[in-house]
């Protein structure tokens, strides 16, 4: 698609965001701001204003964000995610509008969401102890169970978060949450694992790589090659020999984020080296299918969602693959 015409798509997102066919293969330019496959928007927002009510009443939250968006803004996100203090700050000022976003995506695509609704699905969530990709498959969970008869028997649903920042703590909260309010009727099947620990160096089994049924880096492949390169190529790898046949793994940065790495003389985008490793060198004999990619995707908040913080808008690069 040519430069123009993704500014044309881009600026007229609004009308076609109630156009986008779910599970079609047609590039997405926009996911919607509700999805009927979602509990209400203002649902998700008030669960985290009760997670961490003292915090909102607490004089510091503003400084505790200050000190994170400065770590942001520098790309020091060991230091941002350093301590409970700065965590809990992340989560209630930048998580909320994730979730809405990722809901919205994952519902979106007919792939991801089967597995959510699906009894007994395991779902590997890499960097994920902000809680935005919890929240967001919580809420598509619950609204799915809802729809169910009262005599039928609930569905699991198995949820790995591993992050190399403890978040243990704001996961405590969140889960306790959603048992509580969303969840009520059958807490013990929505199973949350929080795994304190770098996936790089973690060992496939740990992982559950072998029976996991979708894997989510959101926001995160970028954060792992800058890290350490041969790892990560490792780790793409790794998902060749480990995943079965059917498991998803999605992948999202910031549109037109994606790093470049260098090998040997040359300077390759790591989207280049994902898709080499998964499709294969001519992008069809590897062990993984590309079945839904956006360039660029927007996620735009509605008026109507109330949330005493900002919530932020979205515009990101998206890559869904099954293995074959
Ligand atoms: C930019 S944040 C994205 C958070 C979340 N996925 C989202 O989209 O809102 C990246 C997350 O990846 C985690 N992370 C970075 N390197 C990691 C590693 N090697 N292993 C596991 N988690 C890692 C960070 O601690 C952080 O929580």
């Amino acid at each position: 698609m040519s430069r123009r015409q993704l500014r044309y798509q881009e600026r007229h997102v609004d009308e076609e965001e109630d156009e986008i066919e779910v599970g079609s293969n047609k590039e997405m330019s926009a996911i919607p701001p509700v999805s009927k496959h979602t509990l209400p928007a203002n649902d998700e927002l008030r669960l985290f204003q009760q997670s961490f009510k003292y915090l909102f009443d607490s004089p510091s939250l503003e400084t505790f964000i200050q000190t994170v968006k400065g770590d942001l803004f520098n790309r020091d996100y060991i230091k941002a995610f350093g301590d409970d203090d700065r965590r809990m700050a992340y989560c209630v000022r930048w998580t909320p509008s994730r979730s809405l976003a990722y809901g919205s995506l994952f519902a979106s695509l007919a792939e991801v969401r089967t597995v959510i609704t699906s009894e007994n699905s395991n779902i590997l969530v890499i960097g994920g102890g902000a809680c935005g990709e919890l929240v967001a498959l919580g809420s598509i969970y619950t609204q799915h169970q809802s729809l169910k008869a009262l005599n039928e028997t609930p569905d699991s649903i198995n949820i790995k978060l591993v992050d190399i920042a403890d978040w243990t703590k704001i996961v405590g909260k969140i889960v306790s949450e959603v048992k509580k309010n969303w969840t009520y009727q059958s807490p013990d099947a929505f199973n949350v694992d929080f795994m304190n620990g770098d996936v790089l160096s973690l060992e496939p089994s740990l992982l559950g790589l072998s029976s996991v049924d979708l894997i989510t880096t959101m926001f995160t492949t970028n954060e792992l090659f800058a890290e350490d390169r041969a790892k990560s190529l490792r780790f793409f790898q790794s998902l060749n020999k480990e995943c079965h046949s059917g498991c998803l793994l999605l992948i999202t940065e910031s549109a037109g984020s994606y790093s470049h790495i260098e090998v040997g003389k040359k300077k390759f985008p790591i989207q280049f080296l994902i898709d080499t490793i998964l499709l294969g060198k001519d992008q069809k004999s590897g062990d993984w299918d590309l079945i839904k990619q956006s360039e660029s995707c927007w996620y735009r908040c509605d008026k109507s969602f109330d949330y005493p913080l900002k919530l932020e808008n979205m515009r990101f690069f998206f890559r869904l693959y099954r293995k074959k």
